[in-house]
């Protein structure tokens, strides 16, 4: 299971540092978590194109950038991210009226296309879209910070999206990755990775001051 840092508690002024330490300890796909102020339950807001562009320039093109969009106007605003640099957008598909044009507008951009979903909706609303998608992003939290708790109900739902993309591979269809995001740590890692999830996106559990990032990636892979 490949690891995808989330950035959000991190020390903001030493961003770069922080990245930095990511890439020397085998990090090679880093997680952007947008929040706009609205969507979220808590209306907080964390940063916006201007960041995403000067993560990319920093990290260089080698590191995988992903953009996790959690705000009212994906539909109008993606291709702020797409042209700040990022490989991959995730829209929740709460947060949008027509996934399927979404899906191919961002796709013509040249940009890789992923959709997410919350905790309590189902996997049917993002279903009819796999065969398009890059990735499928299952929320482990209720978006809207870091360091809360992983709840154990969504492993029904990520078994459900590998079977759906076992069964599109070996047929011939497309490798969307399957991603997990919120509360994942040492100590259930190892679980979500049975599951078969792809990535794990882990922000507190990897930057935090109890140790350093290499320390925690240790770990999380020695579990
Ligand atoms: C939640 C974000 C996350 C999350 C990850 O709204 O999407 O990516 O903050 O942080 P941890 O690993 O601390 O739950
Ligand atoms: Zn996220």
């Amino acid at each position: 299971m490949q690891i995808a840092p989330s950035i959000l508690t991190a020390d903001f002024t030493r961003l770069g540092e922080v990245l930095d330490e990511s890439i020397d300890a085998g990090i090679d796909w880093i997680h952007l978590d947008v929040m706009d102020g609205n969507w979220v339950i808590n209306e907080t807001i964390t940063f916006g194109p201007a960041v995403v562009r000067s993560i990319r320039e920093r990290v260089g093109p080698d590191v995988f950038v992903d953009c996790h969009l959690m705000i009212t106007n994906a539909e109008r605003t993606w291709r702020q991210y797409a042209d700040a640099g990022v490989d991959l957008i995730i829209a929740h598909v709460e947060a949008i009226d027509d996934p399927a044009t979404l899906i191919s507008e961002i796709r013509e951009s040249g940009t890789m296309v992923g959709l997410v979903l919350n905790p309590d909706t189902e996997s049917n609303a993002i279903l009819p879209y796999l065969p398009d998608l890059d990735l499928v992003l299952v929320m482990s939290v209720v978006p809207g910070k870091g360091g809360q708790s992983f709840m154990p109900g969504v492993e029904n739902k990520v078994r459900e999206f590998r079977v759906a993309i076992d069964r599109q591979i070996s047929n011939g269809g497309k490798r969307t990755k399957l991603m997990i995001d919120g509360g994942i740590k040492a100590h259930n890692a190892s679980m979500v990775a049975s599951w078969g999830v792809d990535v794990a996106v882990i922000g507190s559990g990897l930057i935090n001051d109890k140790a350093s990032i290499a320390e925690n990636i240790a770990e999380i892979r020695s579990q």
